[in-house]
């Protein structure tokens, strides 16, 4: 007879124990018990109900009947709190899934990198730079939860308070979304605000221009319809739902705000509707999958280009044993190098296996490239690559790509290289404001969801 061993009990401060990748050094610990006491007592920044919404979508998707659009910063800082920045964000994120779903015919669900994504994990504890005229060792920045971008001693030494501030912050965030999205945001559906014209002015071939007026044509009928039909007054085109999600990666975060709500019986990371695993963080024996094997929420787990087919399926055993539909998205991270190989296995062990996930692709994190002056960038070719292997292989195998995960922004920055209109290698210094990775700027997301809606909706 075999014996399975129930695993030890979990409480909100069972990670404790266990190793923790990433670890923030912090110098006095009553006051990040302190810290760690006032998130606790702070109203919840999201419902359960909610949570448990989306993890019906989240289901609807694993199902194929529903596609996932997920994107935003790689780390939002608390100086870009500001009305301008989030809105056009927002507007980007709507826009492009308007774009989807004129494209694939199905519900789109849209979730933020937003209202809370504070938390960045490091290759390297420290970094040496330049300070006061030497050459000094400082912690990395490790994001605005945590310490300050400005290569000082006092912005990078990590402070406690940090983390009350990234969530009154990440309030604010969610207060000025609520508001416009119950006030209609009006931006997304009247014609006017849609800045297609660098499709007309842009150096295409013919036969991309030709299916990009084609699909910005269809978009703006159907956009001029719904302004005549509804005065922007119908109610199911003014209500539109959004998520937040973040890289749940300071655990003392995240678990002050874990609670059980009254009349349920499970317990909520309540800072956001979908927490994630980082590719960094998801040793089975370490402190995040630990924390997160105990929540209620649905969980996104990264998976970078050395996780094989057994690690992942450990990883859903432990993170989801009751085989919950709606609980796991599996966020792939491989780049366009890795995937045609890397993806497939872990498809088919995880299809053979019938553990509901849902396939998300993450076509930014593996497709990380320096320019000749040492500037990060990402390639629009690679990260549109990257997609349409992802699709080309799911269908395949028979599994459905039900979502993508973007870093991007509703500004005009330049970051990112390529696409109809997108900076060159030389032009990367116009608007680089990143602070860690480069995102997508407004026009390359608005490309990159014409070209995917097309590609999703061949292959379907
Ligand atoms: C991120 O999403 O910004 C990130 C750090 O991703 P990954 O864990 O996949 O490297
Ligand atoms: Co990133």
């Amino acid at each position: 007879m075999t014996t399975v061993s129930k695993p030890p009990a979990w409480t909100t401060t069972s990670w404790r124990e266990r190793l923790h990748a990433q670890q923030t050094r912090y110098a006095d610990r009553d006051a990040v018990e302190r810290a760690a006491a006032k998130l606790s007592s702070l109203p919840p920044l999201v419902t359960s109900y909610e949570i448990e919404k989306l993890k019906t979508e989240i289901a609807q998707a694993q199902a194929g009947e529903r596609f996932i659009l997920q994107g935003g910063d790689c780390a939002e800082t608390l100086d870009e709190c500001r009305p301008e920045i989030i809105t056009s964000k927002l507007k980007i994120l709507l826009q492009m899934s308007l774009v989807l779903i004129y494209g694939i015919k199905k519900p789109v669900t849209r979730i933020g990198r937003m209202a809370g994504q504070y938390a960045k994990p490091r290759s390297s504890q420290t970094e040496k730079g330049n300070y006061d005229g030497a050459e000094v060792e400082l912690p990395s920045y490790f994001g605005d939860l945590v310490n300050g971008a400005d290569f000082t001693p006092a912005a990078r030494t990590p402070d406690p308070h940090l983390m009350v501030r990234g969530y009154q912050h990440a309030a604010m965030t969610l207060n000025f979304i609520r508001s416009l999205l119950d006030g209609g945001f009006a931006d997304a559906h009247h014609p006017d605000h849609w800045n297609l014209r660098f499709v007309s002015e842009a150096d295409l071939s013919p036969e991309r221009r030709a299916r990009y007026e084609r699909l910005s044509q269809t978009l703006s009928d159907g956009l001029a319809f719904m302004e005549a039909l509804g005065d922007g007054r119908i109610d199911s085109l003014q209500r539109v739902e959004f998520f937040t999600s973040h890289e749940g990666l300071n655990l003392i975060y995240e678990s002050a705000q874990t609670k059980k709500p009254p009349r349920r019986d499970a317990w909520y990371d309540l800072t956001t509707h979908l927490p994630w695993i980082g590719e960094r963080t998801r040793q089975i024996d370490g402190a995040h999958v630990e924390f997160f094997r105990g929540i209620a929420n649905p969980i996104g787990v990264k998976i970078g280009p050395t996780a094989v087919a057994d690690e992942v399926l450990e990883l859903l055993r432990v993170l989801n044993p009751q085989g919950q539909r709606g609980k796991i998205v599996l966020i792939v991270r491989m780049g366009a190098a890795n995937v045609g190989t890397a993806l497939r296995p872990i498809v088919e062990a995880v299809a053979a296996s019938g553990e509901p996930v849902l396939w998300m692709s993450d076509p930014m994190h593996g497709n990380g490239i320096k320019t000749d002056d040492g500037v990060k960038t990402r390639d629009f070719n690679d990260i549109l690559a990257e997609l349409e292997q992802s699709i080309d292989i799911h269908r395949k195998v028979g599994t459905w790509l039900g979502g993508v995960h973007f870093e991007l922004t509703g500004d005009d920055v330049t970051e990112c290289v390529g696409g109809a209109a997108g900076p060159k290698p030389h032009q990367l210094h116009e608007n680089y404001a990143s602070p860690c990775d480069p995102r997508l700027n407004y026009q390359q997301s608005l490309e990159l969801a014409f070209l995917l809606g097309d590609k999703l909706r061949l292959s379907d």
